[in-house]
C-alpha cells in the first residue's frame, strides 16, 4: 500500500507514525509462519517531524524512516520501494506542512504534495489520507485543500479512479463529544459529515480522538501501539489501519 497524508497542520504525521506502526506490526499474511509488513515512512516534509520521532527513539527500528524532500517521489517510486530483504510493502508518505493557493503556501512544498499524490494515484493499492480536525474553522480551510488534490488528479488523468481512493480522517475529535452509547454519532462529526458531504470525498468510519497518548508516544520515540498496546488510541489505529487497507483494496 502507498499511504499518503496530506493537508494542514491537522494530525498529518502523528497518524502516519502510528499507521506505519501498526503495518510493521502486521504479518503479511494471516499464516502463522507468516513474516511482518516491510514498512517504509518517507518523510517529504522539509520541517521533518518524522525524522524527529526517529531520533528519539531508542528501541530497534519498528519501520524504515527515509527523507525525500523533492517533487519527485512518483517518479523516485521504485527506489523507495526497494528495501535491503525485499520489496517493501508498504510505504507511508509524511507531505509537507499545508496545501492551498499557492499565495500562501510556498510551491515547493505544493509541487512535492502533488507528487506524493501522483505516486498514490499511480499505485494500484494507493491511498490518499486527508486528516482534518472537525472545528468550524478547519472544514473551511479544506477548500484549499480541495483545490490541491482537484489539480493533481486531472494532472494525472485519473479522476474518477483516484476520487474513491482519497480519503478524509476525523482527527483530534474531542472525547467530551463521545457519548457512552457507542452508536450516537457525536455532534461534532455529524457536522463535519454534513459539512464534507458537499465534498466529493469519502469520510473514513474509523475517527480519532484528541487523546494524551498520542502526544506522549513520540517524546519516547513510539507509536502508539507500542507505548500503550491496550489503550484507546492504540485501538482506533489498529481500525484505522484495518479500514486503509480496505480502501486501497488490500485487506487480505
Ligand atoms: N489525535 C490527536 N490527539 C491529540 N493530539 C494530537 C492528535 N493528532 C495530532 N495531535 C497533536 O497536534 C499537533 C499537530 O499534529 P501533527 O504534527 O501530527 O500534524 P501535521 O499535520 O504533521 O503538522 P505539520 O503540517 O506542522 O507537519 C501535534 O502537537 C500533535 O501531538
Ligand atoms: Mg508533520
Amino acid at each position: 500500500m502507498i499511504l499518503v497524508f496530506v493537508g494542514k497542520s491537522s494530525g498529518k504525521t502523528t497518524n502516519a507514525v502510528n499507521v506505519a506502526g501498526a503495518l510493521a506490526q502486521r504479518p503479511v499474511s494471516p499464516r502463522p509462519s507468516s513474516r511482518k509488513r516491510r514498512v517504509r515512512l518517507v518523510n517529504a516534509d522539509p520541517q521533518g517531524s518524522a525524522a524527529e520521532w526517529a531520533a528519539q527513539r531508542s528501541e530497534a527500528p519498528l519501520f524504515d524512516v527515509v527523507d525525500h524532500i523533492e517533487p519527485t517521489i512518483h517518479k523516485d517510486l521504485p527506489r523507495l520501494l526497494a528495501g535491503p530483504d525485499g520489496p517493501m510493502d508498504d510505504l507511508v508518505i509524511d507531505a509537507p506542512a499545508g496545501t492551498g493557493r499557492p499565495m500562501t503556501i510556498p510551491d515547493g512544498r505544493i509541487r512535492i504534495t502533488r507528487s506524493a499524490i501522483l505516486a498514490a494515484i499511480a499505485d494500484d493499492h494507493g491511498v490518499v489520507v486527508a486528516p482534518v480536525t472537525p472545528s468550524p474553522w478547519d472544514l473551511w480551510a479544506g477548500d484549499d485543500l480541495m483545490q490541491v488534490l482537484e489539480e493533481a488528479w486531472t494532472f494525472a488523468g485519473a479522476a474518477p479512479r483516484a476520487r474513491t481512493r482519497t480519503v478524509i480522517l476525523l482527527n483530534r475529535v474531542s472525547t467530551r463529544e463521545a457519548s457512552s452509547d457507542q452508536r450516537q454519532v457525536p455532534k461534532i462529526v455529524r457536522a463535519a459529515r454534513a459539512r464534507l458531504a458537499e465534498a466529493p470525498l469519502p469520510l473514513l468510519k474509523t475517527v480519532i480522538h484528541d487523546r494524551q497518548d498520542y502526544v506522549q508516544a513520540p517524546a519516547y520515540g513510539l507509536t502508539v501501539t507500542e507505548y500503550a498496546p491496550r489503550g484507546a488510541a492504540a485501538a482506533e489505529v489498529l481500525a484505522l489501519t484495518t479500514e486503509l487497507l480496505t480502501v486501497a483494496g488490500e485487506n487480505k
